[in-house]
């Protein structure tokens, strides 16, 4: 079932592509093969991921997209990979939005504006999902962190953030990984914008990861706007 979903997620209108080529690379379908083993061999991720899929209608495909850009993207920085390991990245990945179980669905699906303390409650969603994930840390080291990162850019004031390089630098890829495809995907309230569109706000955004968000344009975005 994860598999055809997978692939769906990236084939389907309104999702962002295999690119540059339609259809998926055999460099990709690895991916995306790794990502279905791990899902297949964790009764623990299978079961988180099934709440995700039950609960968050709109963050179930976001987060096996971002699953699969998240590790393409460490893919290229094999120090990163072999310090924590395959699986915690995919985990990471695909478990990162899990906070957002507690969080008001009225508030989380809102058409339109949130307002400021809306928005206040749904950047928790990082802090709790880190702390959901924390009972995986024996098998997915660093899971916990990776995952309270992943919303760097917005940092709290009064939680301290991790002092570990590897857990800022991967939390620092999931977080691009996450917004390239928040952006390159259509949701309720928005079309998906195009690949060109998602540079532009990405580097506005991550301006010393130019190189990486370019790696990730060129693979993955909507090349229909
Ligand atoms: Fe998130
Ligand atoms: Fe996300």
């Amino acid at each position: 079932m994860i598999r055809r979903e997978i692939t769906d997620l990236f084939t389907n209108n309104g999702c962002p592509n295999f690119s540059p080529i339609k259809g998926i690379r055999s460099d990709q379908e690895r991916i995306v093969n790794e990502i279905i083993n791990l899902v297949n061999e964790s009764p623990e991720v299978a079961e988180e991921l099934a709440k995700i899929r039950t609960n968050l209608r709109w963050d179930y495909p976001h987060s096996l997209r971002t699953a699969v850009l998240f590790y393409d993207l460490t893919e290229q920085e094999p120090e990163l990979l072999d310090a924590v390991g395959t699986e915690t990245v995919i985990a990471a990945g695909l478990l990162h939005d899990i906070g957002k179980l507690w969080m008001p669905k009225k508030i989380l699906y809102k058409p339109g504006k949130l307002k400021e303390q809306e928005i206040e409650l749904i950047k928790l969603h990082s802090l709790y999902g880190s702390m959901m994930l924390r009972y995986l840390e024996d098998k997915y080291p660093d899971i916990s962190g990776i995952v309270f990162e992943h919303h760097q850019d917005q940092p709290f004031s009064y939680v301290h953030r991790s002092d570990d390089p590897l857990v800022l630098r991967l939390g620092a890829l999931l977080c691009l990984a996450d917004q390239h495809e928040a952006l390159s995907s259509s949701r309720s309230y928005k079309v998906a914008f195009s690949q060109e569109l998602s540079k532009q706000i990405l580097n506005g955004r991550f301006p010393a990861m130019v190189k990486e968000t370019d790696y990730l344009i060129s693979r993955y975005g909507n090349e229909k706007n």
